[in-house]
C-alpha cells in the first residue's frame, strides 16, 4: 500500500493554484458524471481509514459515499471506541492503519496532531477539519462560487464572524488564486496573524488577491460578491459560547447586512456556510432559506468535491 512520494492533503498550501482549480472542475465533472449515472470506480481495492475525535455529519458521510461510489471502501474510526481515547499515540495509529488503508482522513482538535499522523504514515492523509484549517471543505465552496458564477475570479468574497478554521482555509483560498477577500471579525477573535502574515506575502509576490481584516461586518459584505460565515464557538469552544454569543452579536449575516453585497441586473451576492447553522446567531433563519443562499447545494458539493480530491490523492493524480 506504500506509495513512494505520497502527497498528502493537510491545508489548501499543499497545493498548487492550478491544482486546486483543477479539483474545482473535477468537482463539477464528477458531479455531472453522477447524475448521469455514470459509473466511476477507480479507487477498486482502496480503503479509506477515517478517524473522527469531534463530531461530524457532512465530512463522514460525504467521504465514505465518496470511497463507495469510486469503488472503494472506508472504515469509521471514532476516538471514543477505539485505542485511541485510551491514550494510544496517534503516531503508532498511523503506522497500523497504513498497513491496513490506502490513505488516512482525520478530524481533530490540535493541527499538530495531523501532522503528526501524517509524518509517520507512508500514506496519504487528509484533513477533515483541526481547530486550525478545514481545506476539504473549501474546496465545495469554491466548487460551488464557480457553479453559481461561472469564475473565481474578479469577485469579492467576505468573511463574517470568528477567525477560526474556515477564515484560516478562505484565507490559504484567497492567497493561492489571487481572490479578493475581506474578513470582519470582532476584536479578539480575528484570524492567526502568521496565516494573514503569509498570505499578504504570498499576494504581495504574486501581485494578485487582497487581504483586508475590518471591524464593521457591514465593510466586509459592501460590494461582496459572496458572503460566508461559521459558528461563533466552535467544537472545541463549548465552554465559550455564552462570552462569543456577545462578543459576536452584531455579526449576524442577517437581511440587512446581505443588503450591503453586490446586486447587479444578472447576479446577486450568494451566501455560504459550512453547517451547521445557528439560526438567530451567525446567521438568519431568512437569509440561510432565502434566495441567495447556496448553502444547500454548498452541502451537497461536499461529496462531489471530496470524491475529486480522493481521486487525486489516492489515485495518483496529485
Ligand atoms: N461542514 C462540515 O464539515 O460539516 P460536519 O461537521 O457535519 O462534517
Ligand atoms: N468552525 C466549525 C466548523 C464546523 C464544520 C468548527 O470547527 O466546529
Amino acid at each position: 500500500m506504500t506509495k513512494p512520494g505520497k502527497r498528502d492533503f493537510l491545508t489548501l498550501r499543499d497545493l498548487q493554484a492550478d491544482e486546486l482549480r483543477a479539483l474545482v472542475a473535477r468537482a463539477i465533472e464528477l458531479k455531472a458524471m453522477r447524475q448521469r449515472g455514470e459509473a466511476h470506480r477507480v479507487l477498486e481495492g482502496q480503503v479509506l481509514a477515517m478517524i473522527f475525535e469531534k463530531s461530524s455529519t457532512r465530512t463522514r458521510v460525504s467521504f465514505e459515499v465518496g470511497m463507495f461510489e469510486l469503488g472503494g471502501h472506508a472504515v469509521h474510526l471514532a476516538g471514543q471506541g477505539s485505542q485511541i481515547a485510551r491514550g494510544e499515540p496517534i503516531e503508532d495509529t498511523a503506522r497500523v492503519l497504513s498497513g491496513y488503508c490506502s490513505g488516512i482522513l482525520i478530524r481533530t482538535f490540535g493541527h499538530e496532531r495531523l501532522e503528526a499522523l501524517a509524518a509517520m504514515a507512508p500514506v496519504p492523509v487528509f484533513n477533515g477539519l483541526t481547530d486550525r484549517y478545514h481545506p476539504c471543505q473549501v474546496v465545495a465552496d469554491l466548487q460551488t462560487v464557480f457553479e453559481v458564477r461561472g469564475t473565481l475570479d474578479g469577485l469579492r468574497y467576505a468573511w463574517v464572524g470568528d477567525g477560526n478554521n474556515m477564515a484560516h482555509s478562505w484565507i490559504e483560498a484567497a492567497a493561492l488564486l489571487g481572490l479578493e477577500l475581506a474578513i470582519a471579525c470582532p476584536a479578539g477573535y480575528e484570524p492567526d496573524a502568521g496565516i494573514v502574515a503569509s498570505a499578504r506575502q504570498r499576494m504581495a509576490e504574486t501581485g494578485q488577491g487582497s487581504l483586508e481584516l475590518v471591524r464593521d461586518p457591514r465593510d466586509a459584505v459592501r460590494n461582496s460578491d459572496v458572503v460566508s460565515t461559521d459558528v461563533w464557538a466552535s467544537m472545541g469552544q463549548e465552554e465559550e459560547a455564552a462570552a462569543r454569543r456577545q462578543a459576536f452579536a452584531s455579526y449576524c449575516v442577517d437581511e440587512a447586512l446581505l443588503a450591503e453585497a453586490r446586486a447587479t441586473p444578472t447576479a446577486k451576492a450568494i451566501v455560504l456556510h459550512c453547517l451547521p447553522a445557528h439560526r438567530g446567531e451567525e446567521i438568519s433563519a431568512q437569509v440561510l432559506e432565502g434566495p441567495q443562499s447556496a448553502v444547500w447545494q454548498q452541502a451537497e458539493n461536499r461529496l462531489h468535491a471530496q470524491k475529486a480530491i480522493l481521486e487525486a490523492f489516492l489515485d495518483g493524480r496529485a
